[in-house]
């Protein structure tokens, strides 16, 4: 275990989990590119000055968004209503004002902003990923294909003006150089602008022992007790908190200038009931490490069971978190024969770093497997609902989460 500075505060943070050697989770190898990954070392720490749970190491930003980034943030209908849930409530709420401006950072496939396209309200979109970036671009979006940060947000303030919004979700705690941004926020955000933004929870990550939820696009660990002393030091306020079910358990942080808005009373509240459950204790984050170790053996265990007895496992969901699993756990091909996934991108390739062969959807029910794997946990009620066959052909769901379970 050893330590580093904080990315936010330049503290000292103290390693509490080590997850190993582990690959890029969103970069998946064709049959030829095998044996040539890119690797690094996945752990996690919290800053003992200002309880930022981050990760000990960089990947290069380069590295995980770019051309081949294969994400589409439209591939999940759940996904699509939220957001255009989100968009709906900007439209009626924060960009009821004359000639508003929103900006998203990591816009992906104009998944949020083509509802605000739609009602001609003037956008623009950071996304560096090409491909996805241009799926945006195909529905009419505004999108710049550059990594949003200080310098970028500071052209964006003078060709546009200030922004009523900025808003980013499954984006904010991907970036290691969060101080950059927070600079561009300041730079670019209208006196009584807000900066929205939604990302996993730490606690729900221990609550639910989800200890996948940890790969190197998820760098910050966000609590809004963290986030709370990030804005301050930054001339920023957090002014609103909203715990979101999606993706495993989320909150949803609206940031203003210090002073501008009222904080509303839950932000309190979520931080006292963090301070309750020492959530920001490194003994509680040493029990969740823990937890990870038991729960690695115990689907170890289960999967070795069922292949010695001759069943057929294969995995649901080529996800970024089955990155963590499948090379922590090391699962490979011998105990997942394959994944099936619906992402075009995915499919003919194989899982990063172990290597097991991804398949089509359709290929689950030809014929369905004896057990199959959720990778895809934080999407169960969409594929429970379209998946009912399965089961009654006879075949059980392996979980992970919060522990090992069958059924
Ligand atoms: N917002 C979408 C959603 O929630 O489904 C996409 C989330 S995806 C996990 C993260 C996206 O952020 C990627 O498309 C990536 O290219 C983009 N991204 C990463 N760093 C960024 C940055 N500094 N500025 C803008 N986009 C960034
Ligand atoms: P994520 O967990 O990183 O959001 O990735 C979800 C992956 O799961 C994505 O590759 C699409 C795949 N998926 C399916 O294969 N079937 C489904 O029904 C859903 C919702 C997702
Ligand atoms: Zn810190």
């Amino acid at each position: 275990m050893s330590s580093t500075t904080c990315q936010i505060c330049d503290g000292e943070v103290e390693e509490f989990l080590d997850l190993g050697r582990q690959p890029l989770s969103d970069a998946f190898p064709a049959e030829g590119d095998l044996g040539h990954e890119f690797f690094y070392r996945l752990a996690v720490g919290m800053c003992r000055s200002c309880s930022m749970v981050q990760s000990m190491e960089q990947v290069p930003r380069e590295r995980m968004f770019n051309e081949d980034y294969p994400y589409y943030s439209s591939g999940s209908s759940v996904m699509r209503a939220h957001f255009e849930g989100i968009a709906r409530g900007f439209l009626g709420g924060e960009l009821a004002r004359p000639d508003p401006f929103i900006v998203e950072i990591g816009s992906n496939d104009g998944v949020l902003l083509k509802t605000i396209h739609d009602a001609g309200v003037r956008h623009v979109g950071f996304e560096p990923s090409g491909k996805v970036a241009a799926a945006a671009a195909e529905r009419g979006v505004r999108v710049l294909g550059e990594f949003f940060d200080a310098g970028t947000a500071a052209g964006t303030r003078e060709s546009d003006g200030p922004a009523d919004v900025i808003f980013a979700a499954n984006t904010i705690c991907h970036i290691p150089y969060l101080r950059s941004i927070l600079a561009g926020v300041k730079t670019l955000l209208a006196p009584d602008g807000v900066f929205v933004f939604e990302d996993p929870y730490l606690g729900d990550i221990v609550a639910k022992r989800s200890f996948d939820q940890i790969y190197d696009e998820h760098f910050f660990l966000f609590s809004a007790r963290a986030v709370q002393a990030m804005a301050a030091r930054f001339g920023l306020e957090l002014v609103d908190v909203e715990r979101l079910a999606v993706h495993g358990g989320e909150v949803r942080y609206t940031i203003a200038r210090a002073g501008a808005r009222k904080p509303k009373a839950v932000v309190a509240d979520l931080i006292a009931a963090e301070n309750a459950r020492q959530l920001a204790d490194l003994r509680t984050l040493r029990q969740f490490a823990a937890a990870t170790a038991r729960i690695r053996d115990d689907l170890v265990a289960t999967l070795r069971r069922l292949r010695a007895a001759g069943h057929e496992i294969v995995g649901y969901g080529a996800t970024a978190k089955s990155a963590t699993v499948t090379n922590f756990c090391g699962i490979g091909p011998d105990l997942v024969s394959y994944v099936c996934d619906t992402t075009p991108a995915k499919q003919g390739r194989f899982t990063p770093g172990t290597h097991i062969p991804i398949r089509p959807a359709e290929a689950f029910s030809d014929p369905y497997p004896d057990f199959a794997l959720l990778f895809a946990w934080n999407h169960e009620n969409e594929i429970m609902a379209k998946e009912q066959g399965f089961r009654r052909a006879g075949g059980q769901w392996i979980r992970y989460v919060p522990d090992v379970h069958l059924g």
